[in-house]
């Protein structure tokens, strides 16, 4: 299993950190996302770094809607876990100065929980659906003319007798979020007036991201600490946050509590974190490819046998970050070392190892 440390999901700690969009139910007017440390969060596009694109269009689209008063067009998010999503729908609510209402697409088991939901809610208010993707089809129909003409059916009673009334519903916004985007049906994403991907992050952007957290949690750490945590953060925000907190504890325990390079760089190495963000199942990855394999090709169920997790989980968790940073390749005849993994694990690569095709821009490039 991915070691928590480096996994993209929430844990408990990071909810506890008060860097999370630990959205309440319903926020209060003014977007204030519940919460003690609600203020600490990115709560103005302003404050939110990176997805420059995203943030120039969603700022239009916020601006425009200001200006004509008028409930903003609904919005869906997608991208990879820790990037942003839910930060990004507490903005909306914030910069239009409405409540937030917060569901998720497991949460909403019967066409009445999504009801219940859209007739609390207020003039122009935002509704957010995490994992929308994993809405349930008789739920998406009642949301689809919800979101079209801000009207409700409502059928009353069984069988025979059974009658359906309209509802009118103020407009709302919809912000949906997905981590698959193909799993979204046709039907529904047309109905979103922006689809907005979310890119993982450069190094410079994760280095802001970690010195804002630390101004936040009022960690001390210099420049160079602070680009040796982005570094490994994989370019995911909640990677970074949580590192930055194992770094602050390692300081603390083992120093005076301030990060600089070195600090951070022992810390990281302490609880595993290897120079390019890698963890122990990435590392016997691409030790099993070199070691055990020559280097390749061989093929998935061989691979994920020899480093005991399933085909699917090495193919979907483990491959696409070391794809990614140019590690290993997919070839029609198997996995394949290049020489950058050789050289990551210090290991001489044979003659003939085969070149990483171009991986495209490197997140960790320095
Ligand atoms: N662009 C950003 N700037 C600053 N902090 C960010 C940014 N994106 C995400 N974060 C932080 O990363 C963490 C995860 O963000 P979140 O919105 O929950 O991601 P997602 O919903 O996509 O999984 C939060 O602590 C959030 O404050
Ligand atoms: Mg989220």
């Amino acid at each position: 299993m991915r070691d928590e440390l480096l996994s993209p999901e929430p844990t408990p700690d990071d909810i506890a950190s008060g860097l999370e969009p630990a959205l309440g139910q319903r926020a209060t007017g003014g977007g204030d996302l519940i919460g003690e440390e609600g203020g600490l969060r990115p709560r103005h596009l302003e404050e939110f770094v990176g997805q420059r694109e995203l943030k120039e269009h969603l700022g239009i689209i916020l601006e425009a809607a200001r200006r004509r008063e008028q409930a903003v067009d609904h919005l869906l998010f997608a991208g990879p876990p820790g990037l942003g999503k839910t930060t990004l729908a507490g903005i909306v609510a914030a910069e239009l100065d409405v409540a937030l209402h917060v569901t998720s697409g497991p949460a909403l088991e019967r066409a009445g929980d999504l009801a219940a939901l859209l007739t609390r809610l207020g003039e122009g208010d935002v509704l957010f659906i995490d994992e929308i993707h994993r809405l349930n089809r008789n739920i998406e129909e009642v949301l689809y003319p919800a979101m079209e003409d801000f009207q409700l059916d409502i059928v009353l009673g069984k069988g025979p007798a059974a009658r359906s009334i309209r509802l009118d519903l103020p407009r709302f916004t919809l912000v949906g979020a997905t981590t698959r985007t193909g799993l979204i049906t046709g039907p529904l994403r047309d109905r979103f007036g922006l689809v907005a991907r979310l890119d993982y992050y450069q190094p410079d952007e994760l280095e802001a991201i970690v010195s804002r957290a630390a101004g936040i949690l009022g960690i001390a750490v210099d420049q160079q600490g602070a680009a040796e945590i982005a570094r490994r953060a994989r370019g995911t925000p909640r990677i970074a946050n949580r590192l930055l907190r194992r770094v602050r504890d390692y300081a603390e325990v083992r120093s005076d509590g301030a990060i600089d390079a070195a600090t951070a760089n022992d810390g990281l190495a302490l609880f595993g974190v290897d120079a390019l963000g890698l963890d122990k199942v990435d590392r016997a990855v691409l030790g099993n490819l070199c070691q055990k394999f020559g280097g390749g090709p061989v093929g998935l169920g061989t691979l994920a046998i020899s480093v005991g997790e399933a085909e699917e989980t090495v193919e979907d968790v483990y491959e696409p970050f070391l794809i990614q940073l140019g590690l290993i390749m997919r070839t029609p005849r198997g996995r394949v070392a290049t020489p950058a993994a050789w050289a990551h694990l210090g290991l001489l690569a044979p003659a003939g190892a085969p070149l990483a095709a171009d991986p495209g821009p490197s997140l960790f490039d320095r």
